[in-house]
């Protein structure tokens, strides 16, 4: 079991990487990553979502178009990504959907921001570089992948070897974030 100290550690160690190298992820370190991924909790176990792992060139480059815009610079590396996978809100199971209607919470929408930072931590793990995107054309996306029309297209994690410095973490206080025993 890995100590607490190198959990830190790694949890510290992601980043969000935006430049990768073209070397190919390694079959064993992918199903790894994924395997984090389907083992995530969710609200009642539901387990709504599906991660489509795109491993062609080709599609990757069509998600790329579809996720960057050169105009206003943004998304212009998941192109070099060698790997990407794309997360599929699927529907939750009655007792959760039941639950997040009574306490008016979106459980699947949390239950997808677990999965992906699993793969994101598993992906650090393996010494593969992550990043999380959520600026994307959801239509261009559904048609491109086969995803039905009335699908959410949540988010989409782009995987590869990194090439990008590490960077000192921006964060908000300790202050300002945490408090203990009251607000
Ligand atoms: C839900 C979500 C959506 C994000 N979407 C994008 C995105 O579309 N493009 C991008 O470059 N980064 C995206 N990011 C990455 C954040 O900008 C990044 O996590 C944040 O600035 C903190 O930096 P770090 O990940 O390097 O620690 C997203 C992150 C999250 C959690």
């Amino acid at each position: 079991m890995i100590d607490g100290e190198k959990m830190l550690e790694l949890i510290k160690s992601r980043q969000s990487d935006r430049k990768y190298s073209n070397k190919p992820i390694e079959g064993d370190k992918l199903k790894r990553i994924i395997e984090a991924g389907r083992m995530s909790p969710s609200a009642c176990n539901a387990q709504p979502w599906r991660l489509i792992v795109v491993t062609e060139h080709e599609i990757v480059q069509k998600i790329a178009e579809a996720s960057s815009s050169k105009v206003i610079g943004i998304n212009t590396f998941v192109a070099q990504a060698p790997v990407l996978i794309i997360i599929v809100r699927e529907k939750a199971n009655l007792t959760s959907k039941l639950g997040a209607t009574i306490k008016e919470k979106d459980f699947s929408l949390m239950d997808i921001g677990i999965v992906a930072e699993n793969i994101c931590l598993q992906a650090q793990a393996e010494g593969i570089g992550s990043c999380m995107v959520g600026w994307f054309d959801e239509r261009s996306v559904r048609r491109l992948l086969g995803i039905p029309r009335l699908k959410r297209v949540e988010l989409i994690i782009t995987l590869g070897y990194s090439l990008s410095e590490k960077r000192e973490k921006k964060r908000k206080s300790l202050s300002d974030t945490v408090s203990f025993n009251k607000y």
